[in-house]
């Protein structure tokens, strides 16, 4: 993966999907392809629970995609291009929010018991990281 010096995503290239589910008697499921249903192939998946109260999150990615799932509970992603910030709810298992690459996140107001599963374009690499917000800043040339 080319990790670039800049990118120019807003927060409006983030998007609630709504994931595909199949229903009938015996309850819900939902399926998401790689490629298919997200504009990604999944590379890794990782999830988030048993969180307390306060906050995670609070960095940038420089390209890593992701979508991001309460497959259990809630929680609010806010999602920052250093100029509007936007907040999405993640409240159901078949809501998706679609993370652009080159944007600050907060995730907090987790419910108790939320499981928030995220799938990602990369493997973990802490240079795709930017924890420092004014870091951030520079990055998006603010
Ligand atoms: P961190 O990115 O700090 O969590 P948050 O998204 O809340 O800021 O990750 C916490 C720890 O987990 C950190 O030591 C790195 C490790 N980690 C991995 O090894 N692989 C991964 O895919 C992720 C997401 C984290």
């Amino acid at each position: 993966m080319t990790i670039r010096d800049s990118v120019q995503s807003t927060v409006d290239d983030c998007k609630l999907i709504d994931i595909r589910k199949y229903t009938d008697s015996r309850g819900y499921l939902s399926v998401i392809e790689g490629g298919n249903d997200i504009p990604f192939e999944i590379r890794r998946i990782y999830y988030l629970y048993m969180v307390p109260e306060a906050s995670r999150g609070s960095h940038a990615h420089k390209e890593l995609e992701q979508l991001m799932v309460a497959t259990s509970g809630s929680l609010h992603v806010t999602m920052d291009d250093g100029l509007r910030k936007r907040t999405f709810v993640l409240d159901k298992p078949w809501k998706g929010l679609l993370v652009a690459p080159g944007l600050w996140r907060d995730l907090d107001n987790f419910s108790g018991g939320t499981v928030c599963m995220v799938l990602a374009s990369e493997r973990y690499n802490a240079e795709d990281y930017i924890r420092d917000y004014q870091e951030f800043l520079k990055y998006k040339g603010l």
